[in-house]
């Protein structure tokens, strides 16, 4: 009672279907082939869910017949292909269960065997069942569906696709591991040229080969992205998408793919023009959209080491190719004519190299050899993992300490990354701000960059001066020529008309940085990143009289550090660049003293222009802006609105419950005339 297999409806109804089902060799639907059963050309088996179909196949401009597993979509998408080396020439083929238990697909005259699951040792009681994830499986008929007990399984021998429920083993044990093999041609499934799979050393990387060589590879695994595929994200949050699951007992690891949408149908596939595609089926359009290609057709830095060894490969930049600082062409002519395949060499050899490494620790400071950081790169190929250094520092003196080790980052979900050799396929990623690895190099080469940095900046410092001596003696000639003193007043003073004068001169980015709140303050005491300066506007006005007063500045101006990411690192304070017209924020981290605080920038960490004015009210909803109380304080007869009830809470609702009621109190407020009797001095 109360379960369905009681019910006699439901006998019934299974009955006929089973009826109905062992009269006609296959009925719509059916997902399994047992002992005796065919699935004849023409025939299909199609998984529960109807996500994917089994059965023989044409591809586009041939006539051979193959047994494949697809996408049951209007653009059939074949996943899986069984006798790709073998075709069939005829309609004549079957698949079937062998005599040996196995899996066999057999040519038209029923004799000659096409493919073979090619399992050993198997009873002669086993059954195959498409499932819904479009692996196909071979168990005992006892356990069918039951991937922990199946012979073998489509899913272990993919072709050309990787599908989402399918498992790629990591394990150093196997090492490279070619999974996927491409079709020969659009129209021939036969084995081409490139393979895909993954390579478990120094972290896991996806690598597509041609042939023996490496095409394509991903970048690092850090445990969330493909390090080289930065924008990897955006395609699937990091909920979904790729994971790498924990070793199991034979310390194997498996890369595995979520879809976002449980009925997404998503494929990976390795085309036969050895690009790696990720395609996604659009109900509504009834077409494959593709959401990525690797390597991407309109970036040639996506091909492996395409610039050579020690160069970096930048696609927005021409040339194209750059070697690393310290590094020269290899061969300069063939450089110069755009073959960049001969890569870069040292400059200078290694101060370890000379010596064999035998000394590097005894030779003086200054003698030993550095390391100069390079930022939103593709890590280079070929690392290894040092297990024991657990910080960037233990890494950086575990590669110092070994001659043979050239390069090392330290990258969280990764760690300490060491390079031994010739630092290969290095690629400028925009998006990768944080990922940087740092490569040894001779201390005089360090030592030369900061020697030129250094005159240029004493050059510099000599030319500021002088050009301040000659400004001022020439304002002091003039203030002489003009009668009387001119007023010297700073920036506040100078109204909007001022601000021309820089626009006169040329310098536009200046003047729309002078329209605004101009002055730029930061109490030096609170800042222990690099001296900062501090901007002194001062502007003359007498008549028609405007000038403008450059200081020199030091350490250069603010927004050299500001704007720039790496160098923004070197403040100790937090910066946070708004947009032009960004009027609001969330900001992450609340700085200040509380009581001096706009309630929600304290709480909540909001902030927007009305953060200033908080004393205005309690609710930034209520609150004017600082243009309106500008306006206020200016205007004869301001429309004053009604003061709001103070409210001390400790939360802060997330929308004010009262707001609507506000505006119509506001609409409805009177107008007070306020008489003001200001006190003027004689
Ligand atoms: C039957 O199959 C065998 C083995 O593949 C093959 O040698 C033979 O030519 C086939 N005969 C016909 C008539 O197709
Ligand atoms: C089947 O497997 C055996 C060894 O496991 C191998 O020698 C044979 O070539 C395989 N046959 C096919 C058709 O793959
Ligand atoms: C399976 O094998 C057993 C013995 O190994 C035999 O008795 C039985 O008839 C076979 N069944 C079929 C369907 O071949
Ligand atoms: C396989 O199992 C099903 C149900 O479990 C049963 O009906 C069928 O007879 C079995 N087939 C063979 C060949 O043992
Ligand atoms: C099939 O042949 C047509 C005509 O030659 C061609 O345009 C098309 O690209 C071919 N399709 C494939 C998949 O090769
Ligand atoms: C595969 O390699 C062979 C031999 O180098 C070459 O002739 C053929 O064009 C390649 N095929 C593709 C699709 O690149
Ligand atoms: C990722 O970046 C590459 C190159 O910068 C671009 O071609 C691709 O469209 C981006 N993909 C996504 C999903 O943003
Ligand atoms: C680990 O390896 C052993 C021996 O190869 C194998 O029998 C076992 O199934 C493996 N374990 C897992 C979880 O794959
Ligand atoms: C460095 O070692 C190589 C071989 O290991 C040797 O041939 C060479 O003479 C050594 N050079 C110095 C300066 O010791
Ligand atoms: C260390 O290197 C210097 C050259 O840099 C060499 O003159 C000296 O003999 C070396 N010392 C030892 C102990 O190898
Ligand atoms: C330096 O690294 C190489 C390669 O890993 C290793 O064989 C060698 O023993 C290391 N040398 C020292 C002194 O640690």
């Amino acid at each position: 009672m109360g379960t369905n297999s009681k019910n006699p409806v439901f006998v019934f109804f299974v009955s006929f279907i089973f009826l109905l089902c062992s009269s006609a060799q296959f009925c719509y639907g059916v997902d399994t082939i047992r002992q005796g059963q065919t699935v004849a050309d023409g025939d299909t088996l199609v998984s529960e869910d109807e996500a994917f179909e089994l059965g023989f196949f044409s591809p586009e401009n041939s006539t051979f017949r193959f047994v494949g597993i697809w996408y049951k979509v209007d653009v059939k998408a074949v996943v899986w292909v069984a006798n790709r080396d073998s075709p069939i020439s005829n309609r004549n083929g079957v698949l079937r269960i062998g005599v040996d238990g196995n899996l066999v697909v057999l040519n038209g005259n029923r004799t000659g065997l096409v493919w073979s699951s090619n399992v050993s040792g198997l009873s002669n009681n086993t059954a195959a069942i498409l499932q819904n994830t479009g692996n196909l499986v071979l168990s005992n008929n006892e356990s069918i569906g039951d991937t922990s007990r199946a012979h073998w399984q489509s899913f272990e021998e993919p072709t050309d696709t990787f599908l989402p429920g399918m498992r790629v083993p990591v394990s150093s044990a196997i090492g490279e591991f070619r999974v996927f093999r491409s079709w020969k041609s659009a129209s021939d499934p036969s084995p081409g040229n490139y393979t895909m799979g993954v390579d478990p050393k120094g972290g896991p990387q996806i690598i597509i080969w041609d042939r023996l060589a490496r095409r394509w590879r991903s970048g690092q695994w850090n445990s969330v992205i493909f390090t080289g595929i930065p924008n990897m994200s955006n395609i699937a949050s990091f909920l979904y998408g790729f994971k790498l699951s924990q070793p199991d007992e034979n310390r194997t690891q498996y890369f595995t793919y979520d879809p976002s949408g449980p009925s997404d149908l998503l494929r990976f596939r390795l085309g036969w023009d050895g690009r790696e595609q990720q395609l996604r089926w659009d109900d509504d359009q009834k077409t494959w959209t593709v959401l990525q290609t690797q390597p991407d057709a309109g970036n040639l830095c996506d091909l492996y080491n395409h610039c050579g060894d020690h160069a970096v490969c930048d696609n927005s930049k021409a040339p194209k190719c750059t070697c690393l600082d310290g590094f020269r062409p290899r061969v300069p002519d063939q450089w110069s004519r755009g073959h960049w395949s001969g890569g870069c060499e040292r400059r200078v050899q290694l101060q370890c190299q000379r010596t064999n490494g035998t000394n590097t620790t005894t030779a003086q400071n200054g003698e030993q050899d550095g390391f100069k950081g390079i930022r939103r790169v593709k890590l280079p190929d070929s690392s290894r993992l040092s297990l024991s250094a657990m910080n960037v520092d233990a890494c950086a003196s575990r590669c110092l300490g070994n001659c043979s080790c050239s390069a090392y980052a330290f990258v969280s979900g990764i760690g300490c990354m060491i390079w031994e050799g010739d630092l290969v396929d290095l690629q400028h990623l925009d998006q990768a701000g944080n990922l940087q690895f740092f490569y040894r190099i001779h201390n005089f080469e360090l030592d030369g960059g900061r020697k030129i940095s250094n005159t240029v900046i004493i050059i510099i410092s000599v030319l500021g001066a002088c050009l301040l001596v000659v400004s001022i003696w020439l304002l002091w000639r003039y203030k002489k020529k003009v009668k009387g003193l001119p007023v010297v007043s700073s920036m506040p003073c100078c109204r909007d008309d001022d601000v021309a004068v820089s626009n006169e001169s040329k310098t536009k980015d200046f003047s729309a940085d002078l329209s605004g709140p101009t002055d730029v303050l930061i109490d030096g005491s609170q800042v222990n990143g690099p001296e900062l300066m501090i901007v002194n506007f001062s502007c003359s006005i007498e008549g028609e009289e405007k000038m403008l007063i450059y200081e020199y500045l030091p350490n250069k101006s603010l927004d050299y550090f500001l704007f720039d990411e790496s160098k923004r690192a070197l403040l100790d304070w937090r910066t946070r660049i708004f947009g032009g017209n960004q009027n609001e924020a969330n900001t992450v981290r609340v700085v200040g003293t509380y009581g001096y605080m706009s309630p929600e920038y304290a709480m909540e960490g909001l902030f927007s222009v009305k953060s200033d004015v908080y004393s205005f009210g309690d609710s930034a909803m209520h609150r004017p802006t600082m243009a309106a109380v500008v306006l206020m304080l200016e205007s004869e007869a301001p429309a004053l609105p009604m003061p709001k009830q103070p409210t001390y809470t400790s939360m802060r609702s997330l929308v004010d419950a009262d707001y609507s009621m506000d505006i119509h109190e506001t609409a409805s407020a009177s107008s007070k005339d306020v008489t003001v009797t200001m006190v003027d001095g004689r």
